[in-house]
């Protein structure tokens, strides 16, 4: 009899443990293998990364290349600088000035290529930090230098500097006599709301300060009212800095109950389908244009592994998968839009993927120029409080919360939204995106050149063809050209709606330009032995070698000045 129960205990406990590793199993299938997929491991793996970097010979020579190439590289890129030095100069100089001042000047400029080659480049490449106007689709710095703008102020620039400095001016005066009174509202919200729940098509609204945190109060909520504790999101998608949404690389601290799936992958709809601790799934429909990979930027362009494709149709069919599993369990799903909100379609990515969120974020643009984060959500999702419990609260305030003057600025916006000239924008917008695209790539294609582009309508990403270890000079030669880059590079472009076909055609000789003189100057000369394996190879044995030489990781390695 006792060992008959001992038999059952065991038994039970056998199959407890097998379905445990069972769903740990399924978890760890839905994980991306590369290190984006793999938080923990990320960071453990930069924690060991050592620094080291190249000598002026070797820096033009990274790849082995022949004297006469380095040479050709060496004239290119002192010929970069003293153009660098006389067009910049009093931006760079005020650049130079603040450098020790301002923390975040000092972390773009140092990630801006990669690290090994980065203090060289430092030296002799200063672009400067500093513009002293804008217009139409320029940007204009100290030096009376024009640009073309690329940057697009992180997104928020979907229609134009001017029509931005038009909602704000606008919007500031509607709101000047109520001035910077906070808690109440200007009338103003009444309208902004209402439209707001329009566009989006859900109940209600809160208004934040910033996308990180609108998107840190719609995971509050979804966890509030579902009692569930963990959130997911999908490989490289960024949902601002906050420590949740952040778990790997730049985050200090492990982000505890948050899972990062694989996108576009059938083992995160396993999980989904499975787990009962999961309250929400935050998608960024910007990672359809390169599915679990981080947002692309130079300082970590090694070779030319980036890769980038937007496919219509798989990713709408994905987000219809996703709204299923979620239906099904009670999982709260949203649309972090404060990227493409407005910038895809007059309804954001719900309107042109044609799904449905529970929740959706909106940033950036909204507010006409003006910081902002914007959660709209149903009803269900967006309580704070419990009727039958009253001292079980969601709380959630922000002294800036619906500021007047962005009020005012948003109302702008919103308005100008319904305009007839703005929904004709929107209603060629793939069209026109897509075959400038296409045109580019032909020309380039055409030319020689090693360089791709990849867009998810007017947001862009630079692709290189053929393994080079030099792909970041790219963003130097385009800046001589002409056009204004964010620090991230290459990376990524934004492109205004503004932008006429002749701005266009402006843009593209531009760059086709700069490719052009790269090429002449040899940076993208390649043996046939050269490939982003070998590319990749060679980085790693030259960090175990500066490991090995510096066990702290602290020093330089034999190859540093
Ligand atoms: C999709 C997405 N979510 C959230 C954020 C964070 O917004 P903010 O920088 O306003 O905090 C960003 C910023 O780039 C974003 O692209």
């Amino acid at each position: 009899m006792m060992t008959s129960i001992v038999g059952l205990v065991v038994c039970a406990v056998l199959v407890f443990a097998l379905q445990r590793a069972l769903v740990r199993l399924q978890l760890s299938r839905a994980k991306h293998r590369s290190l984006a997929g793999h938080s923990r491991m990320a960071r453990r793996f930069a924690s060991v990364v050592p620094f080291y970097e190249y000598d002026e010979a070797h820096f033009f020579r990274a790849d082995a290349a022949p004297e006469p190439v380095a040479a050709a590289r060496r004239a290119g890129f002192m010929r970069l600088a003293g153009v660098f030095r006389q067009r910049y100069a009093q931006t760079a100089e005020l650049t130079e000035e603040m450098l020790a001042d301002v923390s975040d000047l000092q972390f773009t400029s140092r990630y801006r290529v990669p690290f090994q080659f980065s203090r060289f480049v430092r030296e002799h490449l200063r672009p400067g930090a500093f513009l002293a106007s804008s217009s139409g689709v320029t940007v204009t710095d100290m030096d009376g230098n024009r640009f073309y703008d690329l940057t697009g102020s992180y997104g928020v620039n979907v229609f134009g500097y001017d029509f931005y400095k038009e909602c704000i001016a606008r919007g500031s005066e509607r709101v000047r006599d109520l001035g910077p009174v906070l808690g109440a509202y200007h009338p103003v919200v009444a309208y902004n709301v209402r439209r707001l729940l329009e566009i989006s098509g859900l109940e209600e609204v809160s208004f934040h300060m910033s996308g990180t945190e609108a998107v840190m109060q719609a995971v509050r909520l979804a966890r509030y009212n579902t009692g569930r504790s963990h959130l997911v999101r999908f490989c490289g998608a960024y949902h601002g800095w906050w420590g949740d949404v952040q778990p790997g690389v730049g985050n200090p601290i492990a982000a505890r109950e948050t899972y990062t799936l694989k996108d576009l992958d059938p083992a995160a709809l396993r999980v989904l389908g499975s787990r009962r601790d999961i309250a929400c799934v935050l998608v960024n429909p910007l990672q359809a244009l390169h599915p679990n990979v981080n947002a692309p930027g130079d300082s970590t362009l090694l070779d030319s592994g980036r890769r980038a494709h937007f496919d219509r149709a798989a990713y709408t069919a994905w987000l219809k998968e996703l709204r299923e599993v979620c239906t099904r369990r009670g999982i709260v799903l949203i649309f972090d839009e404060v990227f493409v909100g407005f910038r895809l379609a007059a309804g954001g990515a719900q309107q042109y993927f044609g799904v449905r969120a529970d929740m959706v974020t909106y940033g950036k643009t909204v507010a006409g120029g003006l910081p902002v984060g914007v959660l709209c959500g149903l009803g269900k999702f967006m309580r704070r409080y419990r009727e039958e419990r009253p001292a079980d609260v969601c709380f959630a305030r922000g002294t800036f919360n619906a500021h007047p003057y962005v009020m005012g600025s948003m109302f702008e916006f919103l308005k100008r939204l319904e305009e007839r000239s703005i929904q004709e924008i929107y209603h060629r917008l793939d069209a026109v995106w897509n075959s400038r695209a296409g045109t580019l790539n032909e020309r380039l294609a055409a030319a020689g050149l090693p360089v791709r582009v990849a867009n998810l309508s007017s947001i862009w990403t630079i692709c290189y063809v053929q393994a080079s270890r030099y792909n970041w000079m790219f963003q130097y030669y385009l800046r001589e050209a002409g056009l204004a880059l964010s620090w991230v590079g290459t990376g990524r472009l934004i492109f205004s709606l503004n932008y006429s076909d002749e701005d266009f055609t402006a843009v593209s000789n531009a760059l086709v330009a700069a490719a052009t003189a790269m090429q002449a100057d040899g940076w993208w000369w390649a043996s046939p032995q050269l490939t982003n394996k070998s590319i990749r190879r060679n980085v790693l044995k030259e960090m175990i070698q500066a490991r090995c030489l510096s066990p702290m990781g602290s020093m330089s390695s034999p190859r540093s000045k």
